[in-house]
């Protein structure tokens, strides 16, 4: 198995007693989640989808990608939050940051409708210039506002440029009945795809919300499901000290209560930077509700040893670290040197891995000596598999770490404020009240 989770850098940290005191409680929260007993169930549809993937579905899925790959140059995914993170972390989890600049057969593939920024989207409609797009438009709900700018001025783009043809070029994944985007794709005739009603956005990377961008990218979707089967199996049953879903939802609970509200995941490879993201997204919407939940934080090493790597270690003691440690040789290696001038012939013909491990466990070492309670993740290989691997263990960890802490994982009720306020600053029909008092308040503050 390419995945290894330890403790063994909490020995004198968590000991049997710790896990002995919360071993009931995260038995409660799994048993509420086998059961679907417990607040948010009607959201449960993630527990078993590696398994009940409607395989037409799939099919459909891959048919969809080939036809995009033979159309385009350039696929252009629109989304946000769930609708996002998940595709791009696999595709660089599973491609390497570099996927669009590689030599390959697959269309280059740019995120947007994931911000506001008027540069950023514009950089990417330069890119798109005398090129063949395809989009693929991704929104649960149909109504989110940053996905549905960014479809607006692509639906555009893709109308001028090849006239009525332009609806085989647009993919759409949302809900079955409800939203605007819906309607639009079942009156012009898009390719569309369908968000189940029991999976929520940040749960929803092994849908077609992630599985075309994904499959576009020509990485292999039916590997990526079977990968969160196998960890759907080998994380059923048992209990916090056989089963290292419930004890990662354990310690993270312990080390909650003991004052440290920030769980630092620490990666050593930046194609998992944006597993970090997705990772941040889940931890962050499920747990941070009702004034309660772990702050959930990321950072790539070596990089950021070279600047947060202060504060971790010697900074305000706030958090623990989740490490995953990718430990892959590739072949890289450091050559000889005959003059020597930077020293380094010590490291002549050791791989780039063997320097990458010697700091990995160096990290860990310094960590804990500066009282930063360490966990570990290994990983031994990227492939689809193991990401779909790895995304069953978090979602399934973060359901039962949330039913431990109180809270219903499956909601986000916080997100609308936001929204609630800038629909009322842009004026949007129905807010008008809202928008006077704002105004006041803004003008008061200026
Ligand atoms: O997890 C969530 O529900 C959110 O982050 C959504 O994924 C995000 O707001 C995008 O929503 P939608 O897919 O409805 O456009």
């Amino acid at each position: 198995m390419a995945f290894k989770f330890s403790d063994k850098y909490l020995k004198n940290v968590i000991t049997e007693n710790d896990l002995d005191g919360i071993a009931g409680e995260i038995a409660s929260a799994a048993k509420m989640l086998d059961e679907k007993s417990g607040k948010g169930a009607d959201f449960l549809g993630w527990t078993d989808l590696p398994v009940n993937y409607n395989r037409k579905e799939a099919e459909r899925i891959d048919k969809a990608a080939e036809k995009i790959c033979n159309m385009c140059d350039v696929l252009i995914v629109i989304g946000i939050g769930g609708s996002y993170l998940g595709a791009r972390a696999a595709i660089e989890f599973v491609k390497g940051n570099y996927y669009n600049e590689s030599k390959k057969s697959t269309p280059n593939i740019y995120f947007v409708g994931n911000d506001i920024s008027s540069s950023h989207l514009s950089a990417i409609l330069e890119i798109c210039e005398g090129k063949d797009i395809c989009v693929n438009v991704i929104s649960k709900s149909g109504t989110t506002t940053e996905p549905a700018i960014a479809f607006r001025i692509f639906r555009d783009l893709l109308y001028k440029k090849y006239g009525e043809s332009a609806k085989d070029r647009i993919f759409v994944t949302t809900d079955k009945v409800r939203g605007a985007l819906r309607g639009e794709a079942d009156a012009r005739g898009y390719e569309s795809f369908i968000i189940p009603d029991d999976v929520g956005g940040r749960f929803s990377v092994l849908t077609a919300v992630g599985l075309l961008p994904i499959a576009a990218a020509g990485i292999n979707i039916t590997e990526m499901l079977e990968g969160a089967a196998a960890a759907r199996k080998d994380f059923a049953g048992g209990d916090v000290y056989t089963n290292d879903c419930y004890k990662y939802a354990a310690i993270r609970n312990i080390m909650s209560r003991r004052g440290r509200k920030i769980e630092l995941l620490a990666v050593n490879d930046p194609a998992l930077t944006m597993t970090c993201e997705w990772w941040k997204q889940l931890f962050g919407e499920s747990e941070g509700k009702d004034g309660k939940g772990l702050y959930p934080a990321s950072v790539t090493y070596t990089t950021d040893l070279h600047s947060l790597g202060q504060f971790v270690q010697d900074g305000t003691k706030l958090m623990f670290e989740t490490v995953i440690n990718v430990d892959i040789e590739d072949g890289a290696t450091i050559p000889y040197d005959e003059q020597n001038a930077d020293g380094l012939n010590f490291l002549a013909g050791k791989s780039l891995n063997f320097v990458n491990q010697k700091a990995h466990l160096g990290t860990v070492l310094a960590h804990t000596d500066g009282d930063v309670p360490n966990l570990s993740i290994t990983l031994t290989s990227k492939s689809a598999f193991d990401f779909g691997y790895l995304v069953y263990f978090f979602e399934k960890a973060v359901a039962v770490s949330g039913y431990t802490l109180g809270v219903n994982p499956f909601d986000q009720p916080g997100v609308e404020y936001y929204k609630k306020n800038m629909f009322a600053l842009l004026n949007k029909p129905g807010y008008s009240e809202s928008k006077a008092e704002l105004d006041k308040r803004l003008s008061e503050l200026a």
